[in-house]
């Protein structure tokens, strides 16, 4: 079964475009003063290398030591920087406390069961100020595809989060969260925007009011 430890060594940069609304995040952090921004999950560097590129001091965070090597590198190719470090999202969060101005996790979060995606939120309001922003994605659970090749043969193991038992991501946990749980979830942050994105992911827009 594979975990993104594999992915990355198999695929390398599997992810290399930003995310379609990055370039208006930016530019809503930067007229609302934000300076530093954490990418929780950050794999091989696309948002590292497109917000240092903008000017941000980034700090990267991720569980796969492939993935980060290769954000190493595309860093490095194009003389930007960004603090990297190597862990779990589910575990304390090697920042100290009110130390970031946005935190951003794309299509990272729902890798887990409910109970540790709720320590890892507790780690995103803990390290991000007052007044600081989070952009979130997450997928959401579509209806069974007909072609029996592309069916992952999900398997629930809790409400709402599924282990496929085939596909790219077999073995690796997907917690589909309801509009709602993002609501439940997010409930310290002020949600600016709650929105599906153009690859089918839900993203919350939001501050932390707390
Ligand atoms: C779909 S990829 C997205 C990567 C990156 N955010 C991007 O948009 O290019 C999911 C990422 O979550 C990371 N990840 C999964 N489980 C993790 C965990 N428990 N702790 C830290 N990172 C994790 C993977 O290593 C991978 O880089």
């Amino acid at each position: 079964m594979p975990n993104w430890e594999e992915i990355f060594k198999e695929k390398g940069y599997l992810f290399v475009d930003p995310h379609h609304d990055m370039s208006r995040l930016a530019s809503l952090f930067r007229s609302n003063g934000v300076r530093r921004i954490l990418d929780l999950g950050c794999g091989t560097g696309r948002h590292l290398a497109f917000l240092s590129r903008a000017g941000f001091e980034v700090s990267g965070f991720d569980s796969s030591k492939t993935a980060l090597d290769l954000a190493k590198k595309w860093l490095k190719e194009e003389e930007l920087s960004a603090d990297i470090h190597l862990g779990r999202m589910e575990e304390q969060f090697p920042f100290s406390s009110d130390c970031f101005d946005a935190v951003i996790s794309i299509q990272v979060i729902h890798h887990n069961l409910m109970q540790d995606i709720l320590l890892t939120v507790n780690e995103i309001e803990r390290v991000l100020k007052i007044g600081g922003y989070i952009f979130i994605t997450v997928p959401i659970l579509g209806p069974k595809p007909e072609n029996p090749e592309d069916d992952w043969k999900l398997h629930q193991v809790e409400d709402g989060t599924f282990i496929p038992q085939s596909g790219p991501e077999s073995g690796i946990p997907h917690h589909y969260f309801t509009e709602d749980e993002l609501h439940e979830v997010f409930k310290k942050f002020k949600i600016l925007e709650m929105y599906m994105d153009d690859t089918n992911h839900r993203c919350v827009l939001a501050v932390k009011e707390f």
